[in-house]
């Protein structure tokens, strides 16, 4: 069997704000097929990960490779998608427009794409109604009126309208009530048997875990934990410090 493609490589990547470091030297991967996901305490620098990875913070040192192929380290987002480089991201805040309606915003998704028909966009949004009937039935509502679990809906749809071979979601179910959180964990999963590579971050670390290949910890900016998801839930420290699991004495 061929060793599985690297989607996403960081190479050595280190980047803040103005003079202050936030990432050091995070070694990451994402292969073709997977969901991994990156958990840690808040602040620890888990979306400004993502960010450098698509381009919103510059990168201060190391790389980003993409299919084994691109570097976009330094790479602003615009230019990423004017390469066609197939990378999707769904931001923690703000991923919708609100005032736009929902179809609207799913039409804007395609945006990226320079070669779909008017038949191939409706094909698409076709299949993006049969995995959340919920935005047929609020097509012509502005974005804003729709409910948390609508609007995360909402605003994966939108990505998946770009075709994205990958996919990064920055805290999908934040804010969300449980019940509506599995709802989008259930989603994800059916994203990721489509064939979509997904790199995931979230606060509900066990449940993003369990439905994950692999996983990081980011601590302070610093991976502190890696591997398969199944030995990070079982891993004392891991449980202790970040799964909120007690400590048995
Ligand atoms: N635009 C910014 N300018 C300056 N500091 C920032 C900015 N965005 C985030 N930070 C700081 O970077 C650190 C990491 O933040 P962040 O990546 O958002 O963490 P997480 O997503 O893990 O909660 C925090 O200390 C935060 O205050
Ligand atoms: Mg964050």
């Amino acid at each position: 069997m061929s060793k599985l493609e690297k989607v996403i490589e960081t190479r050595n990547l280190n980047s803040g704000y103005g003079k202050l470091q936030i990432l050091f030297d995070i070694n990451i991967e994402l292969r073709k097929g997977e969901l991994v996901t990156i958990i840690g305490p808040n602040g620890s620098g888990k979306s400004t990960l993502i960010k450098t990875i698509i381009g919103l913070v510059k990168p201060w040192e190391g790389d980003v490779i993409i299919n084994d192929t691109y570097n976009v380290a330094g790479l602003k987002p615009f230019e990423i998608v004017d390469n066609g480089i197939p990378v999707n991201y769904v931001p923690q805040v703000a991923n919708v427009f609100p005032t736009l309606t929902v179809l609207e915003n799913l039409k804007l998704g395609a945006l990226p794409r320079s070669d779909s028909t008017k038949e191939d966009i409706q094909n698409d949004l076709t299949k993006i109604y049969e995995l959340f009937p919920r935005l047929e039935e609020r097509l012509s509502q502005r974005a804003a009126l729709l409910s948390g679990g609508e609007r995360q809906m909402l605003a994966l749809g939108r990505a998946l309208m770009s075709r994205p071979e990958i996919l990064i979601l920055d805290e999908p179910t934040a804010a969300l009530a449980p019940v509506l959180a599995d709802e989008i964990f259930a989603k994800i999963i059916e994203l990721r048997d489509m064939g979509i590579s997904i790199l995931l971050v979230e606060q509900r670390a066990t449940r993003a875990l369990k439905i994950s290949d692999r996983g990081y910890v980011l601590v302070s900016g610093h991976l502190a934990f890696q591997g398969k998801a199944s030995e990070l839930i079982g891993n004392k420290k891991v449980g202790e410090l970040y799964l909120g699991k007690r400590k048995s004495v």
